[in-house]
């Protein structure tokens, strides 16, 4: 399995993201500061991975913080907790795996510094590993909802380079894919930062299963085509009402999934859904920076002083969404009262 991300005695090591799929590349952050910086440029991204990744930052910064008594290590830790939550602020598992960390924190608070770093370490190690378990789990909710063969879309990259392993809307295609189904993948680009030709045409094309790159403005053809049977993309933040914010562009796949009567499915770990937040109106949007739009492998390919604008995720209202599918089962409109149930881990009916 692709390790997109691993602790180390040495620090965090990362497969880079931003050099792929020409050059295999991993960095070692030693520091937490470097782990942060990691998360803002990209280097490892995808909503599940940045929640791990910022976990995992926040056990290297107190393992290494000079502090004899749990009254000098706290304002360490929590000034730590404050550098990796402003790398990127739209997916909530970032918050998440901090919020737990902090949790953890207070729950051993008690204990010699000693135990409180090991604890630390231990809580990152075992998010990582329910991360790789709530994939599996997704994918096994969600395999038969795929159709048995023709073409399936995916926007962006939700496959185990966004995940600590085997992905969310890619692990629900390689779960089908292993039961027997006879898919092929059509992989959105995703301008400007090119996570589907990029990154999911490599991670697939690595497990042998058939993809098809296309550029974002082709998929509505693909569709009229009937090349495509069904939709299936990842989320960064799932509101209360099932409003999914995502990939700028996943909105427009799923108006265009609408219209040709395509279902569209979300793939999402429980710590995605943001039950605090109301609807998609309150989740706030990262804006990038602008030279990601402006320039092409170093290369300038707007005009000098163009204004651009770069929003990295957009929402999808709940109304386009035919399920979500996470590790607790499989949600179905309405959402309010279905993401509820799961919540309370309760049934949903089918
Ligand atoms: O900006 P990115 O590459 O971090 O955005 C990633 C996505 O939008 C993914 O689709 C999402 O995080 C789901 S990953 C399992």
């Amino acid at each position: 399995m692709i390790k997109t991300l691993e602790w180390t005695d040495a620090g965090v090591r990362f497969i880079d993201q931003t050099k792929l799929p020409t050059e295999e590349v991993y960095v070692t952050c030693a520091t937490y500061q470097e782990v942060a910086d990691a998360i803002f440029t990209m280097i490892v991204r995808g909503a599940p991975a940045i929640g791990v990744a910022a976990a995992m930052g926040v056990a290297l910064g107190v393992r290494d913080a000079k502090a004899d008594s749990v009254q000098e290590l706290r304002p360490q830790f929590e000034k730590i907790c404050e550098i990796l939550a402003a790398t990127r602020p739209t997916a909530v598992n970032l918050f998440w795996a901090i919020r737990r960390m902090k949790e953890k924190f207070e729950s051993v608070a008690g204990q010699p510094v000693d135990s409180i770093k090991q604890a630390l370490i231990k809580e990152a190690q075992q998010m990582y590993l329910e991360d790789i378990a709530a994939c599996e789990a997704m994918g096994r909710n969600g395999a038969m909802l795929l159709p048995r063969s023709g073409g399936v879309l995916t926007h962006c990259n939700a496959g185990a380079l966004a995940t600590c392993g085997y992905g969310t809307a890619l692990g629900v295609i390689r779960s089908a894919v292993a039961s027997g189904s006879k898919i092929n993948i059509y992989a959105d680009e995703t301008r400007p930062f090119l996570q589907g030709s990029r990154l999911t045409a490599w991670e697939l094309n690595q497990d042998g299963i058939p993809t098809t790159v296309i550029a974002d403005n082709m998929a509505a053809a693909m569709m009229k085509q009937g090349k495509i049977g069904a939709v299936i993309v990842g989320a960064d933040r799932i509101a209360a009402n099932g409003d999914v914010a995502n990939k700028i562009g996943t909105y427009s796949v799923a108006i265009m999934a609408k219209e040709h009567g395509i279902p569209f499915y979300v793939a999402a770990p429980w710590s995605t859904i943001d039950l605090a937040t109301p609807d998609g109106d309150h989740i706030p949007i990262e804006q990038r920076s602008a030279t990601e739009m402006t320039h092409f492998s170093g290369k300038q390919i707007t005009p000098t002083g163009i204004r651009v604008e770069n929003p990295a995720f957009d929402v999808t209202p709940h109304k386009y969404v035919t399920a979500i599918i996470t590790e607790r089962g499989v949600a179905k409109p309405s959402y309010s009262e279905s993401l509820q149930q799961l919540s309370r881990n309760e049934p949903v009916p089918a």
